[in-house]
Order: structure tokens, then sequence, then C-alpha cells
């Protein structure tokens, strides 16, 4: 019995490996490396190589004896996808549809898959619940949705079982120092913050402060990657348990601005964060805070790292390890 992890040496596909293999789990990654890091996962455990390659595919379920996919890889930054919608529709859409193919037909039949809070668009209720109506307002977000609905009829004809975990605003890293975000390019709040903490950037760019929230900026659920890394492995026991497919929320319920990162971050490296504030970023909604209490009851989740100042914590940690 092994697991193959697709994009497993990416940001939270290497955290979720780290913790498969804590548990004992035995595991093969699969990650052509376009957006993962070859040091992000023990050599091996590494196959470099495509998700849409069958045979390839095919010979390692074979070998390994995989009996379940944990289904990372993808391409996911949000201004990109709507540049260039070919990339995400090939690589998300159709690369997935000759994964899900290849393991039907070698009669793997449960998957754990990678979706995002971004398939919920700009819902005007809070929290976001998993029954709130999907409507993503990014290509990003609708290659997530239309893989989801693809499982759904994948379930009906084939009997593949999943489960999609929708995140939210994924932050932080190991506490081991070891592993942790790194994005090419880097378009993410925390990172980008800290960069400016180390003197990498000269300043911290808000993308506007004319929102309805209470300081005016965007209102965001940051939750830990190795909360998300337990959430996967929870997903993956109750699938091989015989449950039964479905879809769940990751965050921590609690908003926090744009302006409260700064200030957290501040708190956390002690250095004073240059900021400006320019105009709106197109597409970013004002408000996305989840409600998980759907995985927490039903599978058990309980996320270890609720506190901001915690997340940025184990995030610099990182930086300051990468950059000695
Ligand atoms: N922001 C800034 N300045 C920056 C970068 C970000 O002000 O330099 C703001 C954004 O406008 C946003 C917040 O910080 O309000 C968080 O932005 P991120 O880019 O860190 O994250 P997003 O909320 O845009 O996106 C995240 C994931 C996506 C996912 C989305 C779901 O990265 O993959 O959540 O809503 F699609």
């Amino acid at each position: 019995m092994a697991i193959l992890v697709t994009g497993g040496a990416g940001y939270i596909g290497s955290h979720t490996v780290k913790d498969l293999i804590r548990q004992e789990k035995e595991v093969i990654v699969l990650d052509n490396l376009q957006n993962g890091h070859r040091q992000a996962v023990d050599k091996d455990k590494l196959i470099i190589g495509d998700i849409s390659d069958r045979k390839l595919v095919t010979r390692i379920i074979k070998e390994f004896g995989i009996t379940s996919v944990i289904h990372f890889a993808a391409d996911s930054i949000v201004g990109e996808s709507m540049i260039n919608p070919s990339k995400y529709y090939n690589n998300n859409v159709i690369k997935t549809i000759n994964l899900l193919d290849t393991m039907i037909e070698n009669n793997v039949k449960t998957i754990v898959f990678s979706s995002t809070a971004a398939v919920y668009g700009e819902p005007d209720v809070m929290p976001i619940t998993e029954y709130v109506r999907t409507n993503p307002t990014n290509v990003y977000g609708r290659t997530k949705l239309m893989i989801e609905n693809i499982l759904q009829d994948y379930e009906r004809a084939y009997e593949l079982r999943y489960i999609a975990l929708r995140y939210f605003n994924a932050a932080g890293a190991d506490e081991s120092g070891k592993i942790g975000e790194g994005h090419n390019p880097e378009t993410h709040l925390i990172p980008l913050v800290l960069f400016t903490a180390l003197g990498k950037r000269e300043k911290i760019l808000i993308f506007g402060d004319d929102y309805n929230t209470p300081d005016g900026t965007c209102i965001r659920d940051y939750v830990h990657v190795s909360d998300l890394a337990q959430a996967h492995i929870l997903a993956l026991n109750a699938l091989e348990q015989g449950y039964k497919s479905s879809v769940y929320n990751l965050g921590n319920g609690n908003g926090f601005s744009v302006k409260e990162v700064i200030e957290a971050a501040e708190r956390v490296t002690g250095v004073k964060i240059n900021k400006e504030v320019v105009n709106r970023r197109p597409g970013d909604p004002a408000v996305l805070v989840a409600c998980s209490e759907k995985i927490k009851k039903e599978l058990g989740w309980q996320p270890l790292y609720t506190s901001l100042d915690k997340i940025i914590e184990t995030a610099w940690k990182w930086y300051l390890q990468k950059n000695s």
C-alpha cells in the first residue's frame, strides 16, 4: 500500500509528504519541478515527471502498489490564470483528467484533491460554509471547480471516491525550518511582507485601503500549512476507511486585514516594515473567512496554529534559515 503524491515537491505538497513520512506511510512523489523544489523532498521518494504521462503513472502505480493519490500538482497564480488561461485549463484540468483516467484504468479509486476558496468567488455570506454557492471569479478558481465537478461525474460513473479540500490562505512553514513557501514569482502577502523585513524589498504595497472593512484593507483567513497537511492525512485515512466523497473548507475561521498582517509581522520580526497603499488588485474580494466546522466534526480536524503571530513566526524562521 503506497500513496502517490502529485506535486509533492511544492509548498503544501512537501509539508504533507513530510507528515505522511512521519506517520510511516509509504509515499512516492511525482513532480515535474515546474513549481516544486527538488530539495523539498527526499530524493529516494521523488520521481521527476508529469501527471499526464500515462505510461509513467501506470508504471508508478504498478511498481509501488499505489492505492490512493493525493493530487496537488497544479498552477495556482490567480493573476497569471487570467492572462494565460490556456496554461491553466491545460495544466490543471486536462492533465488531471489524464491522471484520473490512468488511476481508473489501474483500479486506483481514491483521491484527495487540492481545491481552493477561489471556487466561491465573492460570496456575501460570511463565514463561508461548503453550502455557499460556488461562483469563481478567476480562471484558477474555475479550473479547480471544474475538477471538483469532474470528480463527481467520475464517482457516479467509475466509483471513484474523493475528498476535495478547499484551502483559504495557506501560510507558515514546517517547525523544523527546513521546508517552507517558495513560489516563483512570489505574489503572496506574508512572504512579501517578510522579504521587506529582511531588506530584500524596499516596501510592501497594500492593494487598496478603500474596501468595506474596519481598516479599509482586505480580510483573509490564514491557515497554517502544517494544519493543511494534517487535513490531507485525515482525508486520506477517511477514504481508506471507506468514507463517502466529500468537500471540506480549511481555514481558521478568523479574518485578518492586510494591515493587521503587517503589524503582526512587525511584532514577530521586530522590524518596522515600509509600506505604501496603492490601487486595488483586480479581482480581490474584500473579505474571505472560512467556516471549517464540517471537517472538524466529520474528520476530527483540529488546527494547531490558531494565532496569526505564531503562523508568521514559522514563516519567519524559514526565511531566516534560507537566507543565513
Ligand atoms: N496583498 C497586498 N499586497 C501584496 C500581496 C497581497 O496588499 O503585495 C493583499 C491582497 O490584495 C489580498 C491579501 O493581501 O487582499 C492576500 O493576498 P494573497 O495574494 O496572499 O492571497 P489571495 O487571498 O489573493 O489568494 C489566496 C491563494 C489563492 C487562492 C485564494 C482564494 O493564494 O491561490 O487565496 O481566495 F485562490
